[in-house]
């Protein structure tokens, strides 16, 4: 065994180890640190820093010279992080303490004066909730409108494109394949909803609730509050400190959508199969076998339907991390930060692959056009014509009809294609007038109820779905 202890005072962390004779051990330090994923909210905890220093001035509670070089210090520092030439520290456990100890290097011990009437339990959670409103959220917003963007186009350009709409994926009914991207439209537009609800309970300060309890010194939580472009700074100081449910609200959207995109994805690998051939998959978004020469993968689809094993488990880390925390901050919550991280990266990748995917896609519009008619998907269409023009019970019609597609399925043709005398013999009042119905075209338009799909209702929909989604 190795010695992992560095049991000498003099590495003993500089900015809390009065008290401690000895540094930690390697190992500590290694399980202790996080500088190693949260060095990605340095803009955040200069932001968040910026703003308490200011009201750290115009309270009275440090002095305007030391907070002057506070400031010019945090702005040298962020322009070195952002350059590439900060040096980030492990012994130093966190971006909070790595910036910390940058400014003391830079400004001197007026750097001492920042961490007053604050602590790193408000000061990681101002940092975390300003790094979820602004990338997490944003980003994702800005991804699915994207979506939607090339989904409406999409469904434009097929108002009247005819497919087979299935139920337990069996050919059912006609649709059309714009009704049918415009189905993705709205579960992506619940999902911006979701995030806009977020946003609502994100949005209270922490700052100035300090380690947990509040603080003696006269801060104005208003001030930071707004000038950190919050509602209203937090009620109370313990829940302050120890709620991550702005976290867990973040994964569990993000979930929903990327359970969205894996069912969009699935349809995508189903219909760029030799089977369905209903798209074809751009180059730049399939890939070929190693092997198999006449392949090309739907790969960027399939990973788009696995990544939400990632991502849920993402919600479910956290979620498990969080449970049974007693009041306040426990170090448990410094395993909020991958999880979130993690989610986002994915979850961008795929939103923008999938964008990407369906604007590029080739829509084989006689294939579906083909598909639509098979599998007697307007049976339904000639029991309503029983209903409607013969005045039959719903219930009697679908054994009518039920009776037709059987002799059809014997003849081995399709609904339209029986003779009038076969429709007779099982039904006497059937006319030829039924052949109106019995395609795929009129079975369409037929649909015309609100939010059917319907080729007129659909391209209303389209209008519509552009001054909801992309105003
Ligand atoms: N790195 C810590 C985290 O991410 C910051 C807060 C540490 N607070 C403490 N009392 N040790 O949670």
């Amino acid at each position: 065994m190795t010695d992992q202890n560095s049991a000498d005072p003099k590495n003993a962390n500089a900015l809390w180890g009065g008290r401690f004779d000895a540094g930690p051990s390697a190992i500590m330090e290694e399980i202790n640190a996080s500088i190693g994923f949260d060095k990605r909210l340095y803009a955040q905890d200069i932001q968040g820093s910026r703003a308490h220093c200011a009201m750290l001035v115009r309270q009275g509670i440090i002095a305007a010279e030391d907070g002057d070089k506070i400031a010019q210090g945090l702005d040298r520092i962020l322009q070195e992080i952002e350059s590439g030439q900060f040096t980030f520290s492990t012994a130093l456990e966190d971006i909070h303490m790595n910036v910390e100890s940058r400014l003391r290097d830079l400004i001197g011990p007026a750097a001492g004066r920042l961490h007053t009437a604050r602590s790193r339990n408000d000061q990681v959670a101002t940092d975390f909730k300003l790094w979820v409103r602004d990338v997490a959220l944003t980003d994702l917003e800005a991804g699915l409108r994207g979506l939607q963007e090339a989904l409406i186009d999409q469904a434009e350009k097929h108002v009247a494109t005819i497919m087979p709409g299935f139920t337990h994926l069996q050919a059912a009914q006609p649709v059309t394949f714009g009704h049918h991207m415009l189905a993705y439209v709205e579960m992506f537009g619940r999902d911006r909803g979701r995030i806009a609800d977020c946003r609502v309970r994100i949005n209270e300060n922490p700052l100035g609730s300090a380690a947990l309890a509040g603080t003696p010194y006269p801060i104005d939580r208003h001030m930071t509050a707004s000038a950190l472009g919050f509602d209203r700074p937090t009620a109370n100081s313990l829940d302050a400190v120890s709620d991550r449910d702005f976290a867990l609200e973040y994964l569990s959207a993000a979930s929903i959508t990327a359970m969205h995109l894996s069912r969009l994805a699935e349809e995508m690998v189903i219909w760029c199969s030799a089977q369905f051939k209903f798209i074809g998959m751009s180059d730049k978004f399939s890939t070929g076998s190693s092997i198999m020469p006449q392949k090309r993968n739907p790969d960027a689809a399939e990973l788009i339907r696995s990544k939400i094993g990632r991502i849920v488990g993402c919600f479910n880390g956290l979620m498990l991390s969080m449970k049974g925390l007693p009041l306040a901050y426990s170090k448990d919550m410094q395993e909020d930060k991958e999880p979130v991280f993690a989610a986002h990266d994915h979850l961008g990748l795929c939103v923008a692959a999938m964008t990407g995917m369906v604007a590029d896609m080739k829509v084989f519009t006689d294939r579906m056009r083909a598909a639509a008619g098979a599998g007697y998907t307007t049976a339904t269409d000639l029991a309503d014509w029983l209903v409607s023009e013969l005045g039959m019970p719903f219930r009697d019609a679908h054994h009518v009809v039920g009776a037709t597609v059987k002799l059809a399925e014997s003849k081995g043709c399709d609904l339209d294609q029986l003779p009038l005398a076969d429709l007779q013999a099982i039904e006497p009042k059937i006319t030829d007038a039924v052949y109106a119905v019995l395609t795929v075209e009129a079975s369409v338009a037929a649909r015309k109820s609100f939010g059917g799909t319907a080729p007129e209702r659909v391209a209303e929909a389209v209008k519509e779905a552009r001054k909801r989604f992309l105003k």
